[in-house]
């Protein structure tokens, strides 16, 4: 694991950018994508650059189960309106939220996920150390999986929605194996909130109560902080100021 901590997020969120450069300009073709707050910055920066990802195909973690495309806190209209509209890919894949048929959704994309493995994936993090939406006690040994959402993640992603009762319980998605056989993985965390996950993550033991834990064992995870985020860690690797251009 690399971990690299900078004084803000705009700061991060322009080294993740910078990484994201390089593995289109070397070559990457197949790029996963998040969701949430975290990876805003990142893609805004995507949209504003001269990167040209037509011929790039993407694969988002995770869907809401029961949301459909066009509601406006899918993934897919997320997807759509920080990066898409801007810049197409020549295929874009998310679960389909609205297939109640769960085999046939895990089978699709499983499929998908067969057939375009994953050169980059970037990351977020739950306060409860989830990725993607595996929640803590997800077993590391799974691909695509219908899941429950936990508590402290339906409170999280209450601030999306106009009542508490509107935030979908379910979501579809990659499972840790999935999210394990990327070529290179990318984390970012940024603010307080997630310092004590982040730390548990890096410094902690590999358990399935933890699942981004299990980062500690791919061979090529950088893990991209704000000094906030990193603010529990024992051990402070800060990147130097040659390095931030
Ligand atoms: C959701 C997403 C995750 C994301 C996490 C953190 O649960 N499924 O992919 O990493 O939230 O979100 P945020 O970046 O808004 O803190």
């Amino acid at each position: 694991m690399i971990v690299k901590i900078f004084d803000d997020e705009r700061q991060a969120s322009h080294a993740a950018y910078k990484i994201v450069r390089q593995a289109h300009e070397n070559g990457a073709k197949v790029f996963g994508w998040a969701t949430g707050a975290t990876p805003e910055l990142l893609y805004e920066e995507l949209v504003n650059s001269d990167i040209d990802f037509s011929d790039s195909i993407s694969v988002n973690l995770d869907e809401y189960f029961g949301l459909d495309e066009q509601h406006d806190q899918s993934y897919h209209a997320y997807m759509e309106e920080h990066l898409f509209d801007e810049k197409p890919f020549k295929a874009s894949y998310l679960p389909h939220g609205d297939n109640m048929d769960v085999d046939d959704e895990i089978a699709r994309y499983n499929q998908i996920l067969e057939d375009n493995p994953v050169d980059l994936q970037i990351l977020g993090i739950g306060r409860n150390g989830h990725i993607g939406f595996n929640e803590p006690g997800s077993n590391f040994n799974t691909r695509t999986q219908l899941v429950d959402l936990t508590e402290t993640t339906i409170e999280d992603n209450q601030r999306f929605f106009e009542d508490k009762s509107e935030v979908p319980t379910k979501a579809y998605s990659m499972g840790i194996q999935s999210i394990m056989e990327a070529k290179a993985i990318l984390l970012l965390a940024f603010g307080k909130g997630k310092a004590e996950a982040v730390k548990a993550m890096i410094e902690g033991p590999v358990t399935e109560n933890l699942p981004a834990s299990i980062l500690q064992k791919h061979p090529r995870v950088m893990i991209i902080l704000d000094k906030a985020a990193a603010s529990l860690l024992q051990t402070k690797s800060t990147e130097p100021e040659a390095n931030r251009a």
